[in-house]
């Protein structure tokens, strides 16, 4: 009969067989943890789902470890030296956690709240202008668009020499090609214009904020925007507050990480 199961002390540098009855046991729980993987991964535990998930691969590499690799019939000295790997490496991970959590700008660890604060300060009616809305738009311009647009919104930044077209003359109000209007502004963001580029990657409120900034740069008062004209531009219910963003949200007004650090920026100021 065989006498696989039994926990001989090998000597060193003997090789451990493993029972096949033994072999299809773990194979067995590895199968049904990888079935547990999927089950866990389908029901929303909050923050839980992570750790779970990485406790379950944790166990199933350490069976694998210990009966596919014979850890568990080896030396100590072979042991200790594995387990340090792991050990240096659970530090890593710790560290680095220590880290990126604690980011508090951090779209990746933190963009669902975050969204939902900006949700919540740029409401309500982020398409009408206010001061608020009028000082981050002023914060965003200095950092995006005086390059070409120049700091008094002249059209005369360093990057506009080689331009052809000129970026646009904010102080001039004739020739405007998506005219000279919030959501005219908004379209332009939205889709770029000739070698300017698309500035859709920021949140929608953001580039209201932008349009009204660069609407104060000549005195004439555009025209309101429509309800239609709103929701051309990317506001989905101009009847609600919120434009239906925080419910609905627009693929385009998922902040990417760079927006989002912009916007908690300005709203600190
Ligand atoms: C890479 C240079 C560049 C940057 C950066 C840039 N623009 Fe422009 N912008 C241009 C150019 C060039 C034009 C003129 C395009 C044309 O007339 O074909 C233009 C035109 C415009 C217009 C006029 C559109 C119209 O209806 O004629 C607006 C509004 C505008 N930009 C806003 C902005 C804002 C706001 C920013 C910053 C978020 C910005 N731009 C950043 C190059 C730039």
């Amino acid at each position: 009969m065989s006498h696989h199961d039994q926990h001989d002390d090998h000597e060193h540098g003997e090789h451990h067989i493993l029972s096949n009855a033994m072999g299809l046991k773990i194979l067995l729980i590895l199968i049904v943890m990888t079935v547990l993987t999927v089950v866990t991964a389908r029901i929303d535990l909050g923050h839980l789902n992570g750790p779970i998930a990485i406790f379950i691969a944790c166990f199933k590499a350490m069976l694998v470890i210990l009966f596919f690799m014979g850890m568990k019939y080896d030396s100590n000295d072979n042991r200790a030296f594995f387990a340090s790997s792991f050990v240096f490496f659970g530090v890593f991970v710790v560290l680095t956690a220590a880290d990126v959590f604690t980011r508090v700008g951090d779209w990746r660890t933190h963009g669902p709240e975050l969204k939902a604060t900006m949700m919540k300060e740029i409401q309500p009616k982020f398409w009408e202008d206010s001061e608020e809305s009028l000082k981050r738009g002023a914060t965003l311009f200095k950092e995006q668009c005086v390059t070409c647009h120049g700091s008094e919104g002249h059209g005369d930044g360093p990057a506009s020499a080689g331009l052809n077209p000129k970026p646009r003359n904010f102080t001039l109000t004739a020739d405007w090609k998506n005219g000279r209007t919030v959501t005219g502004i908004v379209t332009t963001l939205n889709k770029g214009l000739g070698s300017m580029p698309s500035f859709d990657n920021f949140p929608l409120p953001n580039r209201f904020d932008l349009a009204h900034y660069v609407l104060t740069l000549n005195a004439e008062k555009p025209a309101t925007p429509t309800a239609d004209q709103l929701k051309a531009v990317g506001v989905l219910d101009p009847s609600k507050d919120d434009g239906g963003l925080a419910a609905g949200g627009s693929s385009k007004s998922i902040p990417i990480e760079f927006a989002i650090d912009r916007y908690v920026e300005a709203s600190k100021k």
